[in-house]
């Protein structure tokens, strides 16, 4: 059974990723420091899945525990690197903070990945190092732009990191840049945890509706789009997860071409944000308190995917609608406020 390392098992799309893993039949150990995120959604993932992962609690930006890792578990078929820092606010304000961290794990697990010689290398990418793309749908030669944020910017400088080193070694990597991923697991037992006030529209979404935040901001509708509002490519936390096993089956199955290689995670359909809340609307039956404000800075018009190279490549199809990442998503909130109940405003999962 292929040993497969996760960093950032802890989070969001990470959970979701070793999920996915598992049930099509690696092994898996997780790495992450928790500064972000609840060991206990790895309880969640042993509910689905009946396996108790291992997750090492280490700074990867400590190069010593980093190498441990590794040295305990010297034939892993691979790594997923998914921790990293991702508030695109939070990195206008703190960039140092967003460049050494983002930055500096990167290193030091590219750096063990070298001596231990590890074979296969997928990298957390996102749709933002296109910038303000020229053009919707981006392909993955769409020229890329300035990044709009620090946070960004490591995603783009992580990118050429990655491709550099693919390059002057044996191992083989792969980008995935994610779209905007929303929505949870079907299964209810793992779903997306913000931390403090959302800055994301579908957990805007969800905590206005469920009466954690008073009203929800539509940031603009004055955009040159068929409703004002932006247009995004909302693509669902499971499609995404699956992407990162068929990325790695590829590698292992040496069908790769180059050395490290670029797939873009979207539907390749395109929602405005009016037309993402109607549809949260229409699965929950009520009808959400927001109002339109001023657009937020950074935002771009416009962008959605074409997928056709990871559907081709990587036999990667996403089977989620619109409709079932809202209603994932909204089960999900709906379920974290009654386990707040259960528990007199404690959160099993938060705490
Ligand atoms: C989507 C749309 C907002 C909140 C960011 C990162 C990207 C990726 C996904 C990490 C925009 C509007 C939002 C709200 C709103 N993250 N909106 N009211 O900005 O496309 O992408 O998150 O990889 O890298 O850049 O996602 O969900 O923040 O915004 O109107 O309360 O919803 O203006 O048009 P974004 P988002």
């Amino acid at each position: 059974m292929k040993k497969i390392l996760v960093t950032g098992g802890c989070g969001y799309i990470g959970a979701h990723t070793i999920v996915d893993l598992l049930q099509h039949g690696y092994h898996v150990i997780s790495a992450d420091n928790n500064s972000r995120s609840k060991p206990n959604i790895l309880d969640g993932v042993e509910r689905i899945t009946g396996v108790k992962v291992k997750n090492y609690t280490v700074d990867l930006c400590i190069f010593d525990d980093t190498h441990a890792i590794f040295q305990e578990n010297p034939d892993l078929a691979g790594v997923i690197h998914f921790a990293a820092y991702k508030a695109v606010g939070e990195s206008v304000e703190k960039p140092l903070l967003y460049f050494e961290n983002n930055l500096n794990s990167l290193l030091n697990i590219l750096r063990c990945c070298d001596n231990f010689q590890i074979p296969n290398f997928v990298f957390s990418s996102s749709c933002t190092v296109y910038g303000n793309p020229d053009e919707s749908p981006v392909t993955e030669s769409t020229a890329t732009h300035e990044a709009e944020s620090p946070y960004g910017y490591t995603k783009q400088m992580g990118e050429k990191i990655v491709q550099q080193t693919a390059n002057s070694n044996e191992m083989n990597a792969i980008l995935l840049r994610y779209f905007n991923p929303v929505g949870a697991h079907p299964s209810n037992e793992i779903g997306e945890i913000p931390l403090g006030k959302p800055a994301n529209l579908v957990p805007a979404i969800t905590q206005t509706a469920i009466g954690k935040l008073p009203q929800m901001l539509v940031f603009g509708n004055d955009y040159p789009t068929r409703d004002g509002s932006c247009i995004r490519d909302y693509i669902h936390v499971v499609d995404i997860a699956h992407a990162h096993t068929l990325a790695l089956d590829y590698l292992i199955a040496g069908k790769n071409k180059g050395n490290c290689e670029i797939f873009n995670l979207g539907t390749g359909n395109g929602y405005t944000v009016l037309e993402a809340i109607r549809m949260f609307e229409q699965v929950s039956e009520q009808a959400l308190n927001y109002s339109i404000s001023g657009r937020r800075a950074g935002d771009i018009t416009a962008i959605f995917a074409n997928n056709e190279k990871a559907r081709q490549l990587l036999g990667w199809v996403p089977q989620f609608s619109l409709e079932d990442m809202m209603r994932t998503a909204w089960n999900w909130e709906q379920k974290l406020k009654r386990e707040e109940t259960l528990l007199g405003g404690q959160n099993v999962f938060l705490n």
